[in-house]
């Protein structure tokens, strides 16, 4: 574990004792309180000090100035740990650097896996042996424009993102028009459009963009999940760019690019949850850094997004209804009581129930004869969707004291969500983010995103890489 010496002030003595070639006693806590732009890190195991690294933060760039780990416990990633840190710390700066002794190999052999170069020699800089100068320029390091491709359901998608954060160009061809006669999507349907939309969507993604294929770095595609014959579509389009162009083809949950939509609105800062609700799912997911998922819950059976389309079917609105019953719920009032599903103490939920309740109490109405007034029946619908998403997400947050709430998936576009969720993090001093509402549905910019971190954790794929209609987010 690796902590700010600010968390243990109280041990700042043991550090200077464990090593006594590099601190003088008192000299941290000279440094800390005549320097302001000095940082200590140390990395702790079973509550012992294995190790530090002090730098300088001075607006622009980064100094490390010292960086020891103990001789038993040398070898063991523990620097390797230590530097990652400083590094990832160090985004937004120009450059890190530092001086090292020039026979000490090992330590420069770290430093160039980072990409620190060489940059100059100082003479008898440590009594009688050279220093070498080394630096990392942060500021020129390689953009990487990632190709994103969505089509697990009804939006053939496509777009370019630099760096996992900004967002180029994108091109999303939706098939609302032809399912909504339907009453939902149907699946045939879907994959013979995005047949035949695909090409039309490559080819205005790179006139809009201003780029050709040979600009791209890597193809990142959704795999999983969603419907099979429409994941196809998508998946043989990357396939056959990234063959022809000899790039990279990195595979793409679903889910993760509904949560890294988040990404290019502002960088995920970790840990955090992120309450995942979507047409095909509702989850409470943890991630303590990035592309790591760890789901805490999910639905025991329909999503909520289902649930808001199911609804809309007995209430008279058309495919999709979510985004008609959020308007009509701001019109009504809370009047109708419905069942606050599975109210317990688990990060699961379960909307099928709620659903069957609201179909009933229509039907109810109906026979004896009552009017319903589908606003008031919404906004009831709604504030109780609401209130157990609400309730299950502070209990999350509670117990894994996250610092950080972000919303994912088609649902989260939801006003009432965003508004109730945005009050609980004001007023427990949380960070909240959620995607801009046109990148809350599906789109490939999310999936371009995800696939920039995708690709850093090293994941890869080959030419056999299948469409899966189910498939865990790991
Ligand atoms: O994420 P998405 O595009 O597809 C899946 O991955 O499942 O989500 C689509 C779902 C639909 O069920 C749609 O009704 C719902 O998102 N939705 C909304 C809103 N906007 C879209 N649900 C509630 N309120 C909204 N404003
Ligand atoms: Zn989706």
């Amino acid at each position: 574990m690796i902590v700010d010496i600010l968390e243990i002030k109280d041990r700042i003595l043991e550090l200077e004792n464990i090593f006594p070639n590099v601190f003088s006693v008192g000299g941290i806590e000279n440094d800390l309180s005549n320097n302001p732009f000095t940082h200590y890190l140390v990395y702790l195991k079973d509550n012992k000090i294995l190790g530090f690294i002090n730098y300088y933060d001075i607006y622009d760039r980064i100094e490390i100035a010292n960086f020891n780990v103990l001789d038993e416990y040398q070898n063991k990633g523990i620097g390797n740990k230590l530097l990652k840190r400083v590094v990832e710390l160090s985004t937004n700066k120009e450059n890190i650097t530092l001086e090292v002794r020039c026979d000490n190999e090992k330590a420069i052999h770290l430093y160039e896996k980072y990409g620190f170069i060489k940059k100059a020699t100082r003479k008898n800089y440590y009594n009688g042996v050279d220093g070498i100068l080394m630096e990392l320029e942060l500021g020129i390091m390689e953009d990487i424009y990632v190709l994103g491709i969505e089509s697990s359901c009804d939006e053939t998608s496509f777009s370019i993102v630099k760096n996992g954060v900004l967002e180029i160009a994108t091109v999303i061809s939706s098939q609302i028009d032809i399912h909504k006669d339907y009453g939902g999507v149907v699946p045939e349907i879907a994959s013979r459009a995005h047949a035949k939309n695909i090409t039309f969507v490559i080819e205005e993604l790179l006139e809009k963009a201003k780029m050709t294929m040979d600009d791209i770095d890597m193809v990142a595609v959704a795999n999983g999940p969603g419907l099979i014959g429409s994941l196809l579509v998508g998946l043989e389009a990357a396939k056959t760019i990234a063959w022809l162009y000899n790039k990279p083809l990195i595979p793409v949950h679903h889910i993760a690019g509904h949560i890294y939509a988040n990404n290019l609105v502002k960088r995920l800062e970790f840990p955090l949850l992120c309450l995942v609700i979507s047409g095909g799912h509702t989850e409470l997911i943890f991630m303590d850094k990035d592309y790591s998922f760890k789901k805490l819950g999910g639905t025991l059976d329909d999503a909520v997004g289902e649930c808001y389309d199911k609804v809309g079917k007995v209430l008279g609105v058309e495919y999709p209804a979510g985004p008609k019953i959020d308007k009509m719920a701001k019109e009504g009032t809370h009047r109708y009581q419905l069942p606050l599903p599975l109210n317990d103490d688990s990060y699961n939920f379960s909307f099928s129930g709620l659903k069957s309740a609201v179909i009933n109490l229509v039907h109810n109405e109906e026979q004896r004869g009552n009017v319903i007034n589908k606003e008031d029946l919404a906004t009831s619908f709604q504030e109780t969707v609401v209130d157990i998403l609400a309730k299950k997400t502070v209990h999350a947050i509670v117990n894994y004291n996250v610092k950080n709430l972000i919303l994912a998936g088609g649902v989260s576009a939801n006003s009432g969500i965003r508004s109730r969720m945005e009050d609980i993090c004001k007023s427990r001093n949380i960070n909240f983010t959620c995607p801009e509402i046109k990148y809350c549905t599906d789109n490939a910019a999310m999936i371009a995103a995800a696939g920039y971190y995708a690709y850093l954790d090293g994941r890869r794929a080959d030419f056999t890489l299948n469409g899966q209609s189910s498939m865990e987010l790991k």
